[in-house]
């Protein structure tokens, strides 16, 4: 039987987190024997909000390399840097045409971006669900992996795979979510009711994959936590409970012998041994990614190969949609 297609992608945007690590990548890094795997860096999706161009052009290869360092395995899985498959604004192109304005001025993280940033509110912002839709039924991808902030975002890309083969013909992959087993949502260090996130202005709120040991110490020493003095997992422990899953995804060790283990000590020892798990674990993946970064032509080799093979399966899509569409057929 042919593996099943899987799609996802992190947007080059500053230095990505623990958050991500943990919520994303790490649960990529075994699903590449299973399915058939596509990792992209969405840039395009980077310059929806401003971005400075030396700096996105090394964000996107510092995140190709983390990629790697972390074990997206280029010989398994396909990694690309999505402009340079340039179906995917083509698609999006059509898909726009599609797409009702109501459709996506319902979408919550548009809403919420747009309040933060009521002097850049671009369209590329306003249309950004209609790229990733792009991105996804390009593949003929069966499976996204994605946190719950972005489930609005693949039911879009759902209903316009329906829409366009209702519209046209039986054309694209209806996509499915894939949620993995043990979801982990990495929440702030200094606010733990809030997402863990790589913008937030307070640097001690997230740790990067390339803090390094000391940083990562200090920073989980300084996390919020609360005056119960009991290790406990418990939504009313928010602080506490995000330094447990942290714990429990770094070592896959259960919350519960977590908990058991810390019965009856302060909080102190807690967080050391916390930092302790997150500074060891990260270590191996900050050091190799720092090593490919000084290999230039390595990271070349990888997203040169990466876009031959996405550009060849995306531009075959392409060529069925613009077909039905009812343009003529180009010769590039
Ligand atoms: N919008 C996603 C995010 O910000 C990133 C993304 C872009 C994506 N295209 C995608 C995720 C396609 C999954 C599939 O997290």
């Amino acid at each position: 039987m042919e593996k099943k297609r899987l799609f996802s992608g992190i947007q080059p945007s500053g230095k990505i987190t623990l958050g991500n690590y943990l919520g994303s990548i790490s649960n990529w890094i075994g699903l590449q024997d299973e399915f058939d795997c596509l990792f992209s860096v969405v840039d395009l999706h980077a310059i929806t909000v401003p971005q400075v161009a030396k700096e996105l052009r090394e964000n996107t290869l510092l995140l190709l390399a983390q990629y790697l360092a972390c074990g997206i395995d280029p010989q398994k899985s396909t990694v690309f840097i999505q402009s340079h498959v340039p179906a995917h604004a083509e698609l999006s192109w059509v898909l726009n045409t599609m797409t009702y304005m109501g459709e996506l001025s319902r979408m919550t993280q548009y809403k919420d971006k747009s309040k933060k940033s009521s002097d850049n509110l671009n369209a590329g912002l306003f249309t950004y669900p209609v790229l990733m839709a792009a991105d996804i039924l390009l593949y003929n991808t069966d499976l996204v992996p994605i946190g719950a902030d972005q489930k609005q975002h693949l039911e879009l890309a759902r209903d316009l795979a329906i829409r366009f083969n209702g519209r046209y013909s039986d054309t694209f992959t209806v996509p499915e979510g894939y949620f993995p087993p043990i979801a982990a949502r990495v929440m702030s260090l200094q606010e733990p009711t809030k997402k863990m996130s790589k913008s937030d202005s307070n640097e001690n709120g997230f740790i990067s994959l390339l803090d390094t040991e000391d940083v990562i110490v200090k920073k989980i020493k300084r996390a919020v936590t609360d005056s119960e003095g009991v290790v406990r997992y418990s939504t009313e422990q928010p602080g506490i409970k995000n330094l447990l899953e942290i714990y429990s995804k770094m070592t896959s060790e259960s919350i519960e012998d977590i908990v058991a283990r810390y019965e009856g000590r302060g909080y102190g020892d807690f967080k050391a041994d916390t930092a302790e798990v997150v500074a060891q674990g990260l270590r191996p993946i900050r050091e190799k990614a720092e090593e490919l970064l000084k290999d230039k032509a390595y990271l070349d080799e990888v997203y040169r190969d990466g876009a031959q093979r996405a550009n060849s399966m995306a531009g075959k899509m392409l060529r069925k949609v613009f077909k039905k569409v009812g343009f003529i057929p180009r010769s590039i």
